[in-house]
């Protein structure tokens, strides 16, 4: 297709200095609020404890040194050396266990975290509501649609805060976004494409297997629980990720941070109404149950009419940061892992040639006469782009820490809770229902369940 044809006149029309674009654009820096000013009633500190400090227990030590209202008082691992890994990644010692039901007992615990592979959420979940704790809960919260409902109940039974613990859900970033998003310079926006690539064995979970892992180190029946037994398997423990009694793939590593940030930008609090998969494993084939490269349509119900989410990781290719695309009738914003910028639509009616170019020449000049009679003056010019970015160094997860212990004090509920834990969580379900059947997985509010 052509471009439309442009004459002097409309160039003049548009004005000189916005060109063809209209494109002035404007960079500004976010400013976070310090971390260091936050403060409890009292000059109190929630005393947490963590259940799981591997990859990312120990980044969610490293990050809660930061925040001031809390304190680590203990730690629970099925592999004895990542006790020691806890306590170096948090610069302080505590009590540290094979077993997290000890630091259950403890009355001097206020709140758990739980950065546990995905098939023991539900289980250290519910243990920790019934003992009375607050609960942090890495993403995707279920390793099941199941194991979201019980974990939802039983948290609203016992009156308990949750968070579950995706990207940027805190950050300011996606509070800038959401600002953006709910200003309305979008206009509509009825298509999503948000996507995560990674190209490494690291990115494809090929996670390093240490020299000490042997069932001595490891607590192999406790890993297991209640998955399938299995003789003792070291790349099923590192490698968790791979595996179907264990993870949740694309779908709850990456997969549920994009939805996450979809849920808070947009305010669509609720799960896909369906979905469709495609994908495959093209590159790791070592045995893994998980596709390495997963693409979902997802269709979301949304007050204006229905939401096209496209949702792609690839473990194979990385052409740049995360991204998600929301795509408006006024604008475009992009949102990546440290910025958000938004771009006018250049809607501003023009002149189209292309529509004249199967008639005669006295036609088009007689059709632009007109068009150029009902359009006089010149146009308004197009806003601006617009980028914000992070300082260097911002810490979402430091701060999604410190609004998880503002809420253990004030018993009001944090933006990632249960539910919306639980919906993100869904859309992981639903994609993998969809890629394993190899049918439309459909969403079936009423039963909570996936239509079989
Ligand atoms: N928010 C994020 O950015 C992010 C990043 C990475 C991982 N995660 C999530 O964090 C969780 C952990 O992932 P990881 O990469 O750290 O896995 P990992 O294998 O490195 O660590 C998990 C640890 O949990 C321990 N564990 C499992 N069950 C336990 C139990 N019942 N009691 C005590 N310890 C137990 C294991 O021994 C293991 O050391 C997963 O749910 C993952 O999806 C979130």
């Amino acid at each position: 297709m052509k471009m439309p044809e442009i004459t002097r006149r409309d160039f003049v029309r548009l004005g000189a200095g916005a060109a063809l674009t209209g494109a002035v654009a404007r960079t500004t820096l976010l400013e976070p609020a310090p971390l260091a000013a936050q403060s409890l009633p009292d000059g109190r500190r929630i005393r947490f404890a963590i259940v799981g400090t591997g990859i990312r227990g120990c980044d969610l030590l490293r990050s809660a040194r930061k925040v001031p209202t809390g304190v680590c008082v203990g730690s629970a691992d099925l592999y004895s050396t990542r006790l020691e890994a806890g306590k170096e990644a948090y610069g302080a010692d505590f009590d540290a266990t094979g077993d997290y039901r000890r630091l259950l007992d403890r009355k001097d615990v206020d709140a758990i975290f739980i950065a546990t592979s995905d098939h023991h959420h539900r289980r250290v979940t519910l243990d920790a509501v019934a003992a009375g704790k607050d609960v942090y809960c890495e993403k995707p919260m279920s390793h099941s649609v199941e194991d979201g409902f019980a974990m939802l109940e039983a948290v609203q039974a016992n009156k308990r805060i949750f968070q579950a613990g995706s990207q940027r859900v805190s950050s300011i970033l996606y509070a800038k976004a959401r600002e953006m998003y709910a200003s309305g310079q979008l206009g509509e926006v009825h298509e999503i494409d948000a996507k995560w690539n990674r190209n490494s064995p690291g990115g494809a979970w090929v996670y390093p297997i240490p020299d000490d892992a042997s069932t001595e180190t490891i607590d192999w029946k406790g890993f297991l629980v209640d998955a399938p037994d299995h003789a003792f398997d070291p790349r099923r423990f590192f490698r968790w990720r791979c595996f179907r009694d264990y993870g949740s793939g694309l779908g709850g590593d990456l997969f549920v941070h994009l939805l996450s940030g979809i849920q808070v930008i947009t305010g669509m609090n609720t799960p896909a109404q369906r979905a469709y998969s495609s994908g495959g494993t093209y590159t790791y084939k070592d045995g893994r149950d998980f596709p390495d490269l997963l693409e979902t349509a997802f269709e979301y119900a949304s007050p204006n009419g229905s939401v096209q989410v496209h949702v792609h990781c690839n473990q194979s290719n990385d052409d740049g940061d995360q991204t998600i695309v929301f795509n408006g009738r006024l604008g475009t914003m992009v949102v990546t892992g440290n910025s958000v910028t938004l771009t006018p639509q250049d809607v501003r009616p023009k002149f189209e040639a292309y529509g004249w170019d199967g008639m005669t020449q006295a036609q088009r000049e007689k059709g632009r006469a007109a068009w150029n009679a009902a359009h006089p003056g010149p146009l308004p010019p197009l806003p601006e782009t617009e980028t914000f970015t992070l300082p260097q160094g911002y810490d979402d997860t430091a701060v999604h820490i410190a609004n998880f212990f503002n809420a253990v004090v004030t018993r009001e509920h944090v933006t990632e809770d249960e539910v919306f834990g639980n919906n993100a969580a869904i859309g992981c379900h639903l994609a993998n229902q969809s890629f394993f059947h190899r049918t439309i997985a459909e969403w079936d509010a009423e039963a909570k369940t996936i239509k079989a």
